[in-house]
């Protein structure tokens, strides 16, 4: 009998135990996570990025979203099982966001990581409550201006020189670097070969005050002081701001207060503004972009101080065609450029089509360099410089100056590759031969010479051949190698080169 008792018990408790097991599995069990959920996660500065869970809870099986900065992305695994939400999302190239955690007395105490960037930042525990579906939606669009053409700002005559914190620093900028960078900036040497602006990029913002101006957060205590101290190096001071209401990196952004910003900047002493559309996009359509970017250009006109205007669109709507017309000195062409090969010469060997739309005071933007950040080699970053001068692309130093190697400094200041970069005919330069992984590329220079490039962009070294007839140089020539700064010994109808792996020989032709 007690045997019989004790079978049944040990019957009971399997069946029990099952069901629990399998009620875990399925989620019948756990409580319903299905909403839409806030977590304020604080930035390294002391500000706060809201980021709201979208999720849908099937079973164990946890679908949904992840909305930042009014930009969605979709969860690419998610499951809620024995308590614990296991989130991951997969925003943009190599990043990987997790969050896991669990929920109890309708709190959920979630763990955040980041990992796949260049800068991953600690992961962090916060708290998330409930939220409602009105919280995700962008503020309603406000009218834009009627489109005309704003007057050219007469800045930039040559493509902008100079350095901006984001391809290195990221969210790391702060007072004491910017004023380091502007040190070194002087005392490298940069300075006199013509870079001449410090550029702060996104993470500088805070929020605004009860008049509506916009604050910087702590990193940076007094920006008119530190304009002041790059203002007495000889330099110019730039920053960033989005049409948006937020910026690429959840900040602050000018949507609504364009004026009002465009004032401050004037009033600390700012000499750029790159301006990124952002979570812009949320609220307006691609269409709008050139009425927002003219909103922007022409408040920073009305405020009587030079203030050199950067598109950052990602090339969208052909903005090479209207940039200038917003009152814009550059404008990019392309989404964000990598530290790798890859990407410096998929965006760099794509420009030569639209390079005719560059003018004086106008100039098409392929990014920032990437030269010394350690993803390329020195003769790739060779390709990058080559590439950037050939095309009068803005040279904007995207590494850590106060650490760079020698050659990263005698890439960066090749005064000879920069003279083509800056030549005052601002000429458009013409890829005249592509063979396979080889090119030829030539741009005509304001007192007659050609710059003549030869790439490599295969992996192993090859002879790069180039027929001066095919680039109209018939006749008696000379050239100089402007990377190794020496005259080079030409005659007979051709010239033929070894070009290493991922590398240039960049010439100047004169003739006579
Ligand atoms: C965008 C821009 C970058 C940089 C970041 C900052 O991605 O294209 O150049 O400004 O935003 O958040």
């Amino acid at each position: 009998m007690a045997i019989k008792r004790r079978l049944l018990f040990l019957l009971l408790l399997t069946a029990a135990t099952l069901i629990y097991v399998f009620a875990q599995e399925t989620g019948v069990a756990t409580r319903d996570i299905t909403g839409v959920w806030v977590l304020h996660i604080p930035n390294a500065d002391g500000t706060v990025q809201d980021t709201f869970l979208k999720l849908s809870q099937n079973g164990a099986t946890i679908t949904g979203s992840i909305v930042r900065n009014y930009h969605e992305t979709k969860i690419s695994e998610g499951s809620y099982r024995n308590g614990k939400l296991h989130l991951t999302v997969n925003p943009w190239r190599t990043i990987v966001l997790t969050y896991e955690g669990t929920l109890s007395d309708n709190h959920l105490k979630i763990t955040f990581s980041e990992t796949g960037g260049r800068e991953n930042p600690p992961s962090v525990t916060v708290s998330g409550e409930r939220s409602s579906e009105a919280a995700l939606s962008p503020p309603a669009p406000l009218p834009l201006p009627a489109l005309h053409d704003v007057p050219d700002n007469g800045l930039a005559r040559t493509p902008p020189m100079g350095w901006n914190s984001w391809n290195y620093f990221e969210g790391k900028v702060d007072d004491a670097t910017v004023r380091s960078i502007a040190d070194v900036m002087v005392s490298s040497g940069m300075a006199k070969a013509g870079y001449a602006h410090v550029n702060i990029d996104d993470t500088w913002e805070d929020g605004r005050d009860e008049a509506g101006n916009i604050r910087a957060n702590r990193k940076f205590p007094d920006i008119a002081a530190l304009a002041a101290y790059v203002h007495s190096k000889g330099l110019k001071i730039g920053i960033y701001s989005s049409p948006g209401p937020k910026t690429c990196g959840g900040y602050e952004g000018s949507y609504g207060h364009e004026l009002q910003d465009a004032k401050t900047y004037a009033s600390w002493g700012i000499d750029y503004l790159k301006y990124d559309w952002c979570s812009a996009g949320a609220i307006y359509k691609d269409r709008d972009m050139r009425a927002a970017y003219q909103k922007m250009g022409e408040a920073l006109q009305s405020t009587g101080r030079p203030i050199v205007f950067s598109l950052c669109q990602y090339g969208r709507e052909k903005v090479w065609t209207w940039g200038a017309k917003v009152g814009g000195n550059l404008w990019r062409t392309t989404d964000d450029i990598g530290d790798d090969w890859p990407s410096m010469s998929g965006i760099g060997f794509r420009q030569a089509e639209i390079s005719s739309y560059m003018q004086p005071g106008h100039w098409n933007d392929p990014d920032m360099l990437e030269i010394g950040n350690g993803g390329m080699t020195d003769d790739e970053y060779r390709v990058h410089m080559s590439l950037w001068c050939l095309l009068a692309a803005p040279l904007l130093a995207g590494n850590d100056l106060r650490k760079m190697s020698d050659a990263t400094l005698a890439i960066l200041t090749n005064r000879d590759v920069i003279a083509v970069d800056q030549d005052p005919a601002a000429r458009p330069p013409k890829r005249m031969v592509r063979n396979n992984e080889t090119e030829v590329w030539s741009r005509p220079m304001q007192d007659g010479s050609t710059v003549v490039a030869l790439f490599n962009r295969g992996e192993k070294a090859k002879d790069v051949t180039v027929t001066w007839q095919e680039l109209g140089l018939i006749g008696h020539i000379q050239g100089r190698d402007l990377w190794k700064h020496e005259r080079v010994g030409l005659s007979g109808p051709t010239y033929t080169t070894l070009v290493p792996k991922h590398g240039v020989v960049m010439l100047r032709i004169q003739k006579g």
